[in-house]
């Protein structure tokens, strides 16, 4: 063959051009976007460490979900700040804490929007663990009781999705388990597969002061330099259920998203967590990269790996790009 008469500038040509020959592209129905509900009315305070993200009582989470739906976004993830803490972390089953009346008055708001629950113990208890301990030790079992409640008490309020956090073993057939016998066989377990002990979680445990009073997640969350265990984990929530199976953080763990899309037929989403997005605002703030280049450009390795959802607190946004044709 001549040299060069493969030339691969040729499909680069123009924007016509490379626009028929994308493999890849984030779309506005890709997107998941996360929001803290907090105790009182009329709370709307910036989260310092998350600029664009807010602490909302009730109905201004609702007026939020209102504006996520207006921009085409699909889903809205509801996490938590509750009124009071104990060592079970009760609070995260109580019908009147945050989550539940948000999960309630959105649904009622917005039938049609997808309303995600994350369900876990972390943010409702006194030691800010996952679960309940025995001893320094999360103990497994019962906190999978634990567990049910959480996810129960957020499909009576309504939620499509619950989406468990925790990283117990067998809790999703412990979620699905208590689903169903209470007549939930319709409500989705969006399961947080592989997720790992991350330093990417920092700005959101401020969020949500939900970083454990002692020691780390080590114990239940991955070691980030695993990823056979990635597939172990992500082969039992396949047994035992999960509907989508999560993959968190996503920057940083993008060969997991592709090992994982080679293996599963399940859709697979991610977490663009705190940390990610922080580091984005805070690098755009001073001028020192495109924010919207730079947003976009990681939204879209995400699906390049092999994600079909994206969990972002640059939804909004990204929308909003979108719609303008980046
Ligand atoms: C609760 C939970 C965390 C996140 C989502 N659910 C924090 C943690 O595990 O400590 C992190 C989200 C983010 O950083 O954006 N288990
Ligand atoms: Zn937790």
């Amino acid at each position: 063959m001549k040299y060069n008469s493969l030339r691969p500038r040729r499909l680069r040509i123009s924007p016509a051009m490379r626009a028929l020959v994308r493999e890849n592209e984030v779309k506005v129905s890709d997107l998941i976007y996360p929001i803290f509900v907090v105790p009182g009315t009329n709370v709307r305070e910036e989260i310092p460490s998350m600029p664009g993200c807010y602490h909302l009582s009730v109905e201004n989470a609702v007026e939020l979900a209102k504006t996520v739906a207006a921009a085409g976004i699909p889903a809205i993830e509801v996490f938590g700040l509750p009124e009071y803490k104990d060592e079970i972390g009760s609070s995260a089953w109580d019908m009147t804490s945050p989550v539940q009346r948000a999960i309630r008055a959105i649904k009622q708001a917005l039938p049609d929007l997808v309303i995600v629950g994350d369900v876990c113990l972390c943010q409702y208890t006194s030691h800010g663990h996952c679960g309940q301990l025995c001893g320094h030790y999360v103990d497994n079992d019962a906190t999978l009781k634990l567990l049910q409640k959480v996810a129960v008490s957020q499909a009576q309020c309504g939620a499509d999705i619950v989406a468990p956090s925790d990283m117990m073993d067998g809790r999703i057939a412990a979620l699905r388990e208590a689903l169903d016998e209470n007549s939930f066989q319709n409500v989705t377990i969006m399961s947080y597969a592989a997720k790992y002990a991350s330093a990417f979680y920092g700005p959101f445990r401020d969020a949500a002061n939900s970083a454990p009073e002692f020691g780390n997640r080590r114990q239940y969350q991955m070691d980030p330099a695993n990823s056979r265990e990635a597939m172990k984990e992500i082969d039992l929530d396949m047994d035992e259920g999960a509907d989508i199976i999560m993959i968190k953080p996503a920057m940083t763990y993008l060969d997991i998203v592709r090992q994982t899309r080679d293996r599963i037929d399940r859709p697979i989403a991610v977490y663009n967590v705190s940390g990610e997005y922080a580091m984005v605002k805070a690098a755009a703030q001073n001028g020192w990269i495109d924010e919207k280049r730079i947003v976009m450009e990681s939204l879209t390795s995400m699906k390049r790996a092999g994600a079909d959802i994206i969990i972002t607190y640059h939804a909004l946004d990204a929308a909003r790009w979108l719609q303008e044709g980046v």
